[in-house]
């Protein structure tokens, strides 16, 4: 079941049941030197480790500056509404090292980095709209004078102040949207709710995340001859970057090209708003004909960009004695700051995850896309699916406090089942994990043992609470847009029988090359250090989608293995003729050709004097003077996907991945302080092809999203929309100190029923969902902080603030008033 128990696991890894049909290992005791030796299903070093460690991994910012390379910095908008009357450019100019001065008027092509509506200006064009909206760029001799001229930009910038609106709901109130509002119905919530035994309402609402990707937001762009561009960004998404940046230059794709080696995080942070920094660095490189880099220190990277948008909900269900939902009707109201972005898809993820692991008969959703003066919101690792997920686990849990039961039994009465698995958007939950997979991890982590222990606990500690809680997860895998669902790879192999692989995804730390080199090795049957994976690149593989929907690995894992799988079957022919075997008998292995049955090879020498078995590299030599091609592309395009965008009906994700997790915590209900002292997880990767990589995916979201739910707050000045916490000294993410204190992660280990990359399942985004095990279990203690069945009303993040808000609200409440509010 875990395979990182085995860890950490040599190249020569574990036995793998990943292996396709024509590679199955040999049974031959003879061949000691052909071990089998799968390359997918083993745990493997990031392909970039020891270059992390050693500091020799070459971010965006390490790249060797030509000589000559000027420095751009943005001057940004003091106000967070108001009219642009004017700026002092001449003034910008007398700065010293200041060597131009860009506007939204020097702007040669489009002024709009918006990745899907053209709502979203690269430089302000009249209308101030947030504080913190690049204004202006300054170019200079170095990164610090055009910092210290761009610092200049409240005494440079005049601007009529307006009124500026600040939060969702009161963007709401003045039905002022980026995008129109979205509904997605089944069944009759409204009959539904009127017939139900009993009906809760609420509203509750979630804080927005910052990405805080360690490696900021960076461009750095090269003029080349003929118009020609070339950019490194630190960007999610290479081929969006290289459109956006003909757009804004006036020209045509085929002159830029934008290069991505890796990136010192993502996390959706680099998947549209890359481009601005994109743009205004080939903008100015363009115009002054010199290399031009932009990089913003955290400060204005917290100002200029967006980060998970925050919502705020408004729900009345229905439900029975035992707990079962009957209906739902919610209003889920996001921020989207000033632009569109990719708020509409994220709010679309968001209506297709409230259903999360449970059937919901009769609902009516509702989804807003509040459009306020704030930094436009984006791509954040789950994009949108957590905030929708999460209100059912916040109404689940209400639901169980009423009624007196433990949420997790109330939780599994709703699970999706036979009969009952249709999700409301009209896909069916097919190879539902959720029971046997929530059953294994209520024994491998005591559930109920603990359960008990902890109450006891409680009723003899007035001032520590401890709380558990288990949550389950059902997230979707592709994009919800169906066209996305694509990806395209190169595939080179030299005389020398190494191999070149390039894709369209990129590296975030995800580990995908390295997943991608896996699969690569698998198909060709060469080791894995013979594999080596270059730069995402607009000029090798074009057309590329965003390495986003955690769906890097299986789209482009999929076109690397078509691309190699293609070279192969062009060398069999050779290799059949050089073995004298039939093609179909090759046996592609650890650096080696060999017929299938290499045992008889062996022992009789064959029959016309041919050898048992090639090398690799001898066999692609031959190829070569054989004029056989040796590269080749790979394309893959997702099956079986439709989607009605106007019904938000559909099938729009290939399979779904599950998990769940038991959290632990202890809160001190003096201080409102909390710490998870253990938490499990059982997360399903489908048949992982790097059991390493997934754990740390899974520990790592777990972590990430432990972050935005206690101790991550953001704060903007309820007057002048500044917001207050833009470094770390600010805004808290998790240290080491904040991780569970016994933290115990497993992988589900069964293959996915899809035909995924070699049955593995995407790891990225879905287990950010795991930590609302420790929201519900701050709680659950905060809960046995006051009388029976209070229901806490606690705020998310679980500040120590929050927590000590709502231990005083339930301490405050009389046990009759939470009985009472049952049979409102
Ligand atoms: N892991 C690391 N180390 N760094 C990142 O930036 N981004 C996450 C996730 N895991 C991220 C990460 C997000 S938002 C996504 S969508 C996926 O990785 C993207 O990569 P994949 O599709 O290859 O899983
Ligand atoms: Mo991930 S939010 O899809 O970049």
């Amino acid at each position: 079941m875990n395979k990182a128990l085995d860890l950490p696991v040599p190249e020569l890894g574990a036995k793998s049941q990943s292996q396709s049909q024509s590679q199955s290992p040999s049974q031959s005791q003879s061949q000691s030197q052909q071990q089998p030796q799968p390359q997918v299903g083993v745990s493997r070093a990031h392909e970039s480790a020891h270059l992390h460690v050693s500091g020799e991994a070459v971010y965006t910012d390490d790249i060797a500056e030509v000589r000559g390379t000027l420095h751009a910095a943005l001057g940004l908008s003091p106000v967070a509404h108001g009219r642009l009357l004017s700026i002092d450019v001449d003034q910008l100019r007398r700065q010293p090292g200041v060597v131009a001065v860009i506007t939204a008027v020097d702007l040669p092509g489009e002024n709009n980095c918006g990745p899907l509506l053209h709502d979203d200006p690269l430089l302000a064009d009249g209308e101030l709209r947030y504080l913190g909206q690049p204004v202006f760029a300054v170019i200079a001799t170095d990164r610090e004078l055009a910092r210290r001229a761009a610092a200049l930009a409240r005494t440079v910038i005049q601007a009529e102040a307006l009124p500026p609106v600040l939060t969702a709901r009161e963007a709401h109130a003045l039905g002022q949207y980026v995008v129109p509002p979205m509904h997605l119905q089944r069944g009759d919530a409204a009959a539904a709710l009127a017939q139900a035994p009993h009906r809760l309402d609420g509203e509750w609402s979630v804080g927005g995340q910052e990405q805080f990707y360690l490696e900021g937001q960076i461009s750095y762009a090269l003029p080349q001859e003929d118009q020609g561009l070339l950019v490194y960004c630190s960007t999610q998404h290479p081929s969006e970057m290289q459109l956006l940046v003909a757009h804004a230059l006036g020209g045509l794709a085929h002159q830029v090209t934008v290069q991505c080696r890796r990136m010192g995080g993502g996390f959706g942070g680099k998947e549209s708003q890359s481009a601005l920094f994109a743009c205004i660095a080939a903008v100015a490189a363009a115009r002054l004909r010199v290399p031009v880099k932009l990089r913003v220190d955290r400060d204005d990277d917290f100002l200029v960009t967006g980060r998970r948008h925050g919502f705020d909900y408004r729900w009345t269900v229905g439900f029975d004695d035992e707990g079962h939902l009957l209906a739902a009707d919610i209003d889920l109201i996001s921020n989207c700051g000033h632009s569109a972005d990719l708020s509409a898809p994220v709010m679309t993820r968001a209506l297709c995850h409230f259903d999360n692991a449970y059937w919901l008969p009769n609902v009516s959703m509702h989804g807003y896309c509040a459009r306020t003066n704030t930094q436009s919101n984006t791509a954040f690792r789950g994009f949108g699916g957590p905030q929708g997920a999460l209100a059912i686990e916040m109404i689940l849990d209400g639901v169980a406090r009423r009624l007196g039961l433990d949420p997790l039994v109330v939780r599994q009465r709703n699970f999706y089942r036979d009969g009952q698995s249709v999700t409301p958007y009209g896909q069916t939950v097919e190879d539902n994990l959720l029971q046997p997979l929530t059953d294994r991890l209520i024994s491998t982590s005591d559930y109920h043992a603990r359960r008990q222990e902890i109450a006891a606990f409680n009723a003899g500690s007035p001032v520590l609470k401890r709380g558990l809680a288990l949550t389950p997860l059902k997230f979707g895998i592709s994009f919800n847009v169906v066209h996305l669902n694509q990806a395209g790879a190169l595939v080179h192999v030299y005389t020398d029988g190494s191999v070149l692989v390039n894709h369209g995804g990129t590296e975030m730390g995800q580990g995908l090359n390295t997943k991608v080199a896996q699969v690569v090795a698998q198909a060709l049957g060469v080791p894995l250090a013979r594999v080596r994976t270059s730069a995402t690149d607009t000029s090798k593989v074009a057309n590329t989608s965003a390495t986003a929907a955690s769906t890097g690995a299986d789209l482009n894992g999929k076109a690397a293995q078509d691309a190699a799988l293609r070279i192969r079957k062009r060398l069999e022919p050779l290799a059949a003729q050089l073995l004298g075997c039939d093609p179909a008998a090759l046996v592609f292995e650890a650096g080696w050709v060999h017929v299938r049955t290499p045992e008889d090879a062996d022992a009789v020498p064959a029959p016309d004097g041919t050898r048992s078995r090639i090398a690799f590299s001898e066999l692609v030599a031959k190829a070569y003077l054989a004029r056989i091609q040796l590269w080749s592309e790979g394309f893959y395009a997702t099956p079986g996907l439709h989607w009605d965008r106007s019904t938000l009906t559909g099938k729009p994700f290939f399979y779904f991945a599950f998990g769940a997790a038991v959290a632990e915590v202890v809160v001190d209900t003096l201080t409102g302080e909390s710490r998870v002292l253990r938490a499990d997880v059982l997360h399903d990767v489908g048949q992982s092809l790097n059991p390493a990589l997934d754990i740390g995916q899974v520990e790592g979201a777990f972590v990430q999203g432990q972050g935005w739910l206690t101790t991550e707050e953001l704060v903007w000045h309820p007057k002048t929309g500044m917001l207050l916490t833009h470094a770390p000294s600010t805004y808290k993410i998790p240290t080491a100190n904040d991780m569970p204190v016994d933290f115990r992660v497993a992988l589900f280990d069964a293959p996915n029923r899809a035909d995924s990359i070699h049955r593995s399942k995407a790891v990225g985004e879905p287990p950010l969902l795991l930590p609302f095990s420790v929201l519900l279990a701050i709680k659950d203690a905060v809960a046995a902080a006051g009388p029976a069945r209070c229901d806490p009303p606690l705020r998310a993040p679980a500040t120590a603030e929050a927590i000590l808000a709502a231990v005083e609200a339930v301490q405050g409440a009389s046990s009759a008033a939470c009985e009472q509010r049952l049979r409102a």
